[in-house]
């Protein structure tokens, strides 16, 4: 699919918004905190590697905007809560929350052991609740907004998927209940679900080799892979206010995954 966007189109979207992005130092929420930099956004980035972070605050710093980051599991609420006093104090407001954060590797529920299981809803769905609940005092007094990244298998069952499945429909509930407990103070919760997306760490794990791409590829309505600018765009959409009554809501930006298999197949 062409991509035609680039660093020279550019509104200042998000000029002087404090951005504090779980899971932001690789592939598609990378891609969303450089675009929100490229509008002007000052981003706060954690993830467990600190040569991630290193990396890509390094990254984020040269286009021109401000970035920091820490070296931190979402699964631990009390790490998640020493960055966001660390964000506070170096940027003094968070604006918008980012919950990316993801595990995945295919498994039989009959062959994943149990602490498998509970790793991926641990980093996905109580991640996701720790990142929410640590910055919400902050998104109270700015009238913010927090996305969440879901998945299609939040949706619907896939095999080899149980613990994604159950994890990410895990994180549109909460997202749901979020949106409804936290509207009053002028919050918007979302979630975006992402179809397969080229050039990511989930679709080497889930289709890696070029037949397995090119299945995936023939199942969908659109017949191709998604770009992270596409994903970068809805979030883009999300934090402005052309979406400003917008909340409890999954974006499905998913080239018709949920639709179901369009390659022609009877599904006898
Ligand atoms: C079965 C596995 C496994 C595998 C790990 N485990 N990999 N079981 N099959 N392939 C088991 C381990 O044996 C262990 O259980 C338990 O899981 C925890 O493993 P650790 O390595 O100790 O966990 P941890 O270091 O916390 O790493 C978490 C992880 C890892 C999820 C296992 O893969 C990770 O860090 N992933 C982050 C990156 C990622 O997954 N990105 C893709 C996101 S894409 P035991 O019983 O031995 O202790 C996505 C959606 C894609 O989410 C959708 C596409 C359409
Ligand atoms: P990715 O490159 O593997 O990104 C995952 C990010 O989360 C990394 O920055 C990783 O950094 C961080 N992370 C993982 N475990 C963490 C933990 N315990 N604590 C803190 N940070 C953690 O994955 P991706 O393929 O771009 O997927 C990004 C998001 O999109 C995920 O939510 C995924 O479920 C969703 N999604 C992806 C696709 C796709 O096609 N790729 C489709 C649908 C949905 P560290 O390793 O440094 O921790």
């Amino acid at each position: 699919m062409a991509d035609e966007r680039n660093a020279s189109f550019t509104k200042n979207l998000m000029a002087g918004k404090v951005c504090f992005m779980a899971g932001a130092t690789s592939g598609i929420n990378r891609q969303i905190a450089r675009r929100f930099c490229l509008e002007g956004a000052i981003v706060y980035v954690i993830s467990r590697s600190l040569d991630k972070v290193t990396a890509t605050v390094d990254e984020l710093s040269s286009l021109g905007t401000e970035a920091a980051g820490k070296n931190v599991d979402v699964r631990s609420y009390p790490d998640v809560e020493e960055a966001v006093g660390d964000c506070i104090a170096k940027f003094g407001k968070i604006d918008m929350v980012l919950a990316g954060q993801a595990g995945n590797f295919p498994a039989g529920a009959a062959q994943m052991s149990s602490n498998a299981f509970k790793s991926v809803i641990d980093i996905d769905l109580l991640g996701t609740f720790n990142v929410c609940r640590a910055t919400v005092e902050h998104l109270n007094k700015t009238d913010g907004n927090i996305i969440a990244i879901t998945a299609p298998q939040g949706s619907s069952p896939w095999m080899y998927q149980s613990h994604v499945c159950a994890a990410k429909a895990g994180v549109n509930m909460l997202i749901k209940c979020l949106a409804l407990e936290w509207g009053p103070s002028g919050i918007r919760v979302n979630a975006i679900s992402p179809g397969p997306i080229d050039d990511t760490e989930g679709m080497r794990r889930l289709a890696g080799s070029t037949e397995q791409l090119k299945k995936t590829k023939d199942s969908l309505a659109l017949r191709d892979l998604g770009a992270k600018d596409d994903i970068a765009d809805a979030a883009l959409w999300l934090c402005s206010s052309a979406a400003r009554y917008v909340t409890g809501t999954i974006i499905e930006v998913e080239g018709g995954t949920s639709l179901g298999d369009a390659s022609g197949a009877l599904k006898l």
